[in-house]
């Protein structure tokens, strides 16, 4: 259970090295930092330095909160999330985004790296994640319940909101973007799915899987706040092709798609 205190304490730390209140949240994945760089006027503050906070030893991870203004809106940045599969507890891994709700953000946008399963989807595209599967037998909200924060039961019905998706679909449709639409299954990881296991993860409607994002949005949604997701597919998952996964190939199809992905998120900041 995230502690008000804690909370309190990061958000203040946070509130004392700035002087704007941002609006929206942004979690950026593997291989798409790059859209932190954009960030004008920005304050850099290192995870290291904020109370309570975790550090990922991921590969491409900055561990770097950003703040500062981005298409007319003041925004917050993580540079580089915390993942289950590094050993964080799921209070740890969401704990920025509580920060976030406790500086003022309303509207959270979490982006990943992951595996297309649909085959109708190519590595290199973007998909809207419209819903989500947890397949990992742990939720954030596990413990007791911090009532301040939310409530016991949250309403999960809609965890991605239907108006930002359909402000998604608008810019990607003005930039000739080709951004597919479907269910995210979150799998710990570390390691990779079997095929097997990507064969019941398709049986059980999930059109991508990756080791991230579902957490994050849980605890944003019990916070009150609304949440977009988008996928960067970096490749098929396994099985689907018959070929091994490596995590260099994530990275680099990730770097490929980061012009196209930074305009995309740039044009949904304009017009949310
Ligand atoms: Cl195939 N699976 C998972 N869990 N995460 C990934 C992925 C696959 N490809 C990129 N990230």
């Amino acid at each position: 259970m995230h502690q008000s205190a804690h909370i309190q304490e990061a958000r203040d730390y946070i509130l004392n090295r700035i002087n704007t209140k941002p609006v929206t949240g942004m979690i950026l994945g593997s291989g798409l930092g790059a859209l932190a760089d954009e960030i004008e006027n920005a304050t850099v503050i290192p995870y290291t330095d904020i109370p309570y906070f975790a550090q990922s030893e991921a590969i491409g991870h900055a561990n770097e909160l950003v703040i500062g203004e981005l298409m007319g809106q003041t925004v917050v940045a993580m540079k580089g999330r915390l993942h289950y599969y590094e050993g964080f507890t799921l209070d740890e891994v969401t704990f920025p985004v509580r920060i976030m709700k406790a500086l003022g953000v309303e509207k959270l946008i979490i982006t990943n790296a992951c595996g297309a399963i649909n085959t109708s989807f190519e590595p290199g595209q973007l998909m809207l994640i419209t819903d989500h599967i947890n397949l990992v037998g742990n939720n954030p909200l596990m413990g007791p319940n911090n009532a301040e924060l939310g409530v016991r039961f949250p309403d999960v019905s809609q965890v991605y909101n239907r108006e930002l998706r359909s402000i998604a679909l608008e810019v990607a449709e003005e930039q000739n973007v080709s951004l597919q639409q479907g269910v995210y299954a979150w799998w710990s990881g570390p390691a990779y799915e079997t095929p097997a296991e990507i064969r019941m993860i398709r049986t059980m409607g999930a059109d991508a899987v990756g080791m991230s994002t579902v957490p994050e949005a849980i605890v944003a949604i019990h916070g009150g706040m609304k949440v977009l997701g988008i996928s960067c597919l970096t490749n098929m998952a396994c099985g689907i092709l018959d070929q091994p996964l490596s995590h260099d190939e994530v990275i680099e199809v990730a770097a490929k798609v980061k012009t196209t992905f930074i305009g995309l998120v740039k044009g949904i900041l304009q017009k949310m």
